[in-house]
């Protein structure tokens, strides 16, 4: 080869080589094929990298890789906005000046919405909170179901029943995964109560576990995409959520086809061979003060960190596991921090209050307005009197893991107070005395709740003040205090807290204009109930309390909320609680280990008191509105269906009162035979339509075979069985307002 052709050779081979080895890496390279850069990740990290990225090595931060320009992940609390920054490894406040944020109303209350564009803007607003604040993942939301009124973190989850979950979760994780932010919805799965959270092993059906608690984690990840689960603290078939065979492997891997990371929650992983072998990714919090097993860094001595390398070194696992692990984490860094195209969010954004307020506007449910009390005019400049502690006190702070440290939080009193403005007056009392702390995690309201008056003092103050008033509305329900609905504890029963109920007794009769507001994120008992003209359940409304309530009860709005749970008459009426049994369970001989039977099964919520005619004090799916409708007869496209046909019904609704108003049309399907016992109802469909007074609006649903099947534990896989079928069209549960029959037929 002459010299001129080797120059050639030699300077198209130096050419290549540049080209090469300057190209970035195709991990780094936000346009590559995700799986191809994930490989390339994998293939370029040594071992005790791997291990590295699936533990944490702060309170919510996990390592990336420095050496490959891989960012650390970092991970945030909640459901309902995002946590102030605490110390690297401790609980404490980190005492930052720019990390408050827009408290979103509680997830109960976007579930009382059953409005999945809403929640898709739920998810994009605290998704871009999320993302600007520079977090990998949301951990969020819950979908636990409402097995129990006593759950202190029911207000974190939404609802008693799967497919308004499901149908609500899946908006609200894409709203927040197209910010380039993981949610990790959870805590997957069967954690319905918090007492005993961490030692709870619960024994239940597979029916039921099919058919009432897994359908929402399932939506979550075959629907919504989810980028991480978390694994919940209790125990299944005798093994930790955070490392169950069945639950993570077999069910959310290979039968969900879940490509995500599973992330334990904080101090939920006992065992590292079982978090090796069972499914576990990514292991948070498992001593969560940081610093005891080893003051040295714990983190190192986590289950998945130094004990995991001894099994490997050991020979006792291979490291087939690991690799899996950490392609997962890898994936999920890839689709958020390393996703490169979800802008840089915004935090306390006038769009984000905006959000949250129309959240609460119709979330809000207005239970009974008996002689039109409600909307409260202002047109005679009434003199109104608001009482009760939950008028004033903050709702945003405490509550556990989702308290948070607001950038504003309006009252109901001060949202009262400026709707009203110069049309009235406006009085404030007390009424009772609850809760008067003003601190959760190092975060403090700065509001000082004290007051030394007796309860005899407060009442005859608050009775004095109804005696002359125009329109009294009362403020109370729970808070976020310890044994209220708060992380980690569970309520003592079903009764309003304090002396709430003596005090509304006695406002009934100082003055018929009476509106009572609950302020709460699970049932409560209302001995008072028919006392009582005019009720509306309130929610944890979060940063906008005070304009969502005031637009509600002074009419700017028209309530639409329908209610996502039951409100039982009294607590024995709860399946879980009939029949003297303990829904804690069992505690097993010397063993810390409480033994839950879900005996109750399938019948939780409506599904029993339909089924077994235990009439509720408000029904699941109630909600009144200022306005009225008039359901018409519904049709369907055929009377009868094979199971991979469609039937389509139509319901005419026409608003026959005098003001615009929101009615949520809801479809049940009822087995008029079937070969195990079903609910007499559940639902499979609802629409929320908008309506002009005298307009007439057709809701619109589509039936398959998915909404006429149970799951059968026998063949292991959800059955259609053929023969009649009813649709009931209601205004809720217990309001059926039209039915109709068709026929599933085997195929022809
Ligand atoms: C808590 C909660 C979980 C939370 C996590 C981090 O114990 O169970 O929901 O996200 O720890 O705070």
């Amino acid at each position: 080869m002459n010299m001129k052709r080797m120059m050639l050779a030699a300077g198209s081979a130096i050419l290549l080589w540049s080209a090469v080895s300057f190209a970035s890496p195709i991990y780094l390279d936000v346009n590559a094929p995700l799986e191809q850069r994930v490989e390339d990740a994998l293939s370029r990290m040594t071992r005790d990298e791997k291990i590295a990225i699936i533990h944490a090595q702060s309170k919510f931060c996990s390592p990336g890789v420095k050496r490959l320009g891989i960012p650390d992940v970092w991970a945030t609390d909640g459901p309902h906005g995002i946590r102030p920054e605490v110390m690297w490894d401790e609980w404490e406040q980190a005492g930052w000046t720019n990390d408050s944020c827009v408290a979103f109303p509680a997830l109960t209350c976007l579930a009382a919405t059953w409005n999945p564009s809403l929640s898709a803007e739920y998810g994009n607003a605290i998704g871009e909170e999320a993302r600007f604040r520079k977090k990998n993942i949301l951990l969020g939301p819950g979908v636990n179901i409402y097995r129990t009124p006593l759950n202190g973190r029911n207000f974190e989850y939404m609802g008693e029943d799967p497919y308004l979950a499901s149908r609500m979760v899946v908006p609200y994780i894409k709203g927040v995964q197209k910010n380039g932010v993981a949610t990790c919805v959870k805590h997957f799965a069967l954690n319905n109560h918090e007492i005993n959270r961490h030692t709870t092993n619960v024994i239940i059906d597979d029916r039921t576990l099919h058919e009432l608690y897994l359908p929402a984690f399932k939506a979550a990840v075959q629907e919504g995409g989810t980028w991480t689960i978390m694994a919940a603290y209790n125990l299944y078939k005798d093994q930790h959520l955070c490392h169950n065979q069945y639950m993570l492997n077999d069910i959310l891997k290979k039968d969900w086809g879940f490509d995500g990371v599973v992330v334990s929650d904080w101090g939920g992983t006992h065992n590292t061979g079982e978090a090796v072998r069972n499914g576990l990714d990514l292991e948070f919090g498992s001593w969560t003060d940081g610093l005891s097993n080893g003051a040295s860094n714990a983190y190192d001595n986590y289950y998945l960190a130094n004990p995991y390398k001894e099994l490997i070194d050991s020979g006792e696992v291979g490291t087939e596991e690991l690799n899996d692990k950490a392609r997962r984490v890898l994936r999920m860094i890839f689709r958020t921090s390393m996703g490169g195209h979800s802008g840089f969010g915004s935090l306390c954004s006038e769009e984000h209050y905006d959000v949250a307020r129309r959240i609460g506007d119709e979330g809000i449910v207005l239970l009974k307005n008996n002689e039109g009390v409600l909307p409260v005019e202002l047109e005679f400049n009434p003199r109104i009197l608001v009482v009760g502690e939950n008028a004033i006190k903050m709702m945003t702070v405490g509550g556990g893991s989702s308290s948070l440290k607001v950038q504003r939080e309006l009252s109901p009193l001060d949202g009262i107070r400026k709707a009203v403005g110069s049309n009235g007056e406006v009085i404030y009392c007390r009424g009772y005395v609850g809760d008067v702390t003003g601190e959760y995690n190092g975060v403090v309201t700065g509001q000082d709740l004290s007051d030394s008056r007796s309860e005899d003092e407060l009442i005859a103050e608050a009775i004095e003040e109804a005696g002359k008033a125009d329109a009294v509305i009362f403020v109370g329900g729970l808070n976020k205090s310890a044994g209220q609905d708060c992380e980690d504890s569970d309520r003592e029963g079903l009764e309003l807290p304090y002396a709430q109920n003596r005090l509304i007794e006695a406002l009934s009769k100082a003055n018929k204009n009476l509106v009572v507001v609950n302020i709460s994120g699970n049932a409560v008992a209302m001995p008072w109930c028919e006392k009582v003209p005019a009720i509306l359940q309130g929610w944890y409304l979060g940063s906008e309390a005070g304009n969502s309530l005031a637009d509600v009860i002074f009419g700017k709005v028209n309530p639409s909320g329908k209610l996502p749970f039951t409100f039982p008459v009294k607590l024995t009426d709860v399946a879980a609680h009939s029949g003297g049994k303990n829904y804690l369970g069992k505690k097993r001989d010397n063993l810390d280990i409480w033994d839950a039977e879900y005996s109750d099964g399938i019948f939780v919520g409506y599904r029993h008191h339909d089924t077994h005619g235990v009439r509720p004090l408000f029904p699941f799916g109630h909600g009144l509105s200022y306005t009225t409708f008039k359901y018409g007869r519904p049709s369907l496209s055929s009377g009868i269906m094979t199971a991979e046909d469609k039937i389509e019904v139509k319901v005419p609704v026409t608003n026959t009162g005098k003001r615009a108003g929101a009615e949520t049309v809801q479809l049940y399907i009822s087995d008029v035979k079937s070969s195990l016992k079903r609910p007499k109802k559940e639902l499979k469909g609802f629409e929320k339509i908008y309506i002009q007074p005298g307009e007439t609006v057709v809701a619109t649903f589509s039936i398959d075979k998915s909404a006429l099947s149970f799951y059968d534990p026998q063949k292991k896989e959800w059955v259609a069985e053929p023969g009649k079928f009813e649709v009931l069209i209601g205004s809720s549960s217990a309001d059926i307002r039209s039915k109709a029959q068709f026929e599933l037929i085997k195929e022809m």
